[in-house]
């Protein structure tokens, strides 16, 4: 793998068995994400976008093709070093938020660190940093039950960012947040591309792709066109 590179996917494909019928939810998915970029996939629903993150994330297995992220082949790796690499290398933003319901906003966004072995202290402080960028201070000892779906989705993308990540992946991160506030989240994303981490999310809204590098667009699982944001956005006749 180059330095400059941090995924290549090659003809890379993914089937979902559902009874007797399966899904195509990949197929022949081949592109190369530069290192320190933002990437934007966007398409239809059902269109492949989440199930290529979780495979980028090594939280699905790949069926066919072959995967780098990082250095590391996933379509090869066991499921330790798997979990070795999500744990110290990725921040994942899930569709759902997947928050621990029985932790503080606090604990959620700290417990990667703690997972790693980092002190208490300094992961306190370093969770409370991470929650201060996506606006969630003063929020720290709520419970996810007693916050909005919209400081949810901000506690699961400090969760992602929380310590030194190498690739931040996000599904559909402002998906539940109103507009002013969905445009200071790509903003954080955006800052964290300019600081050398790789960002990767899914997005219906075409204003997110305005922050972009590069916009890869799927439909029924293959890639339709990945290309320059800007070309990417005049072919969808601008973005404001
Ligand atoms: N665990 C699963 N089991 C069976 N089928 C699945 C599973 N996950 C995804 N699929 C199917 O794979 C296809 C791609 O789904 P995926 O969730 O990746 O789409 P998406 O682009 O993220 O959609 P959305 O915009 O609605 O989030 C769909 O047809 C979906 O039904
Ligand atoms: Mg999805």
């Amino acid at each position: 793998m180059s330095e400059n590179v941090a995924i290549t996917a090659t003809r890379l494909g993914k089937t979902f068995a559902m009874g007797k019928q399966s899904v195509a939810a990949l197929r022949d998915v081949s592109l190369t994400l530069p290192a320190g970029t933002l990437t934007a996939l966007t398409g239809p629903s059902g269109s492949g976008k989440s199930t290529l993150l979780h495979l980028i994330a090594g939280l699905e297995r790949v069926d066919s093709g072959t995967l780098e992220v990082l250095g590391h082949p996933v379509h090869t790796c066991g499921q330790a070093e798997l979990a070795a690499l999500r744990l110290r290398e990725i921040g994942f933003v899930h569709q759902d938020f997947s928050l621990l319901a029985d932790l503080t906003l606090l604990e959620n966004v700290r417990l990667p660190l703690e997972a790693t072995g980092t002190a208490r202290n300094d992961a306190t402080t370093a969770a409370c940093e991470a929650m201060a960028r996506v606006g969630l201070t003063g929020l720290e000892q709520r419970f996810p039950a007693e916050v909005s779906g919209g400081q949810q989705q901000r506690a699961a993308i400090a969760r992602a960012i929380v310590g030194r990540r190498t690739l931040v992946l996000a599904d559909e991160p402002t998906g539940s947040l109103d507009s002013k506030t969905g445009a200071e989240i790509m903003g954080v994303l955006a800052q964290l591309r300019d600081e050398g981490v790789t960002v990767v999310l899914s997005t219906h809204n075409p204003a997110n792709l305005s922050h972009a590098d590069q916009v890869a667009v799927l439909h029924d699982g293959t890639l339709l066109s990945f290309d320059a944001a800007e070309s990417a956005e005049s072919a969808e006749g601008g973005v404001a």
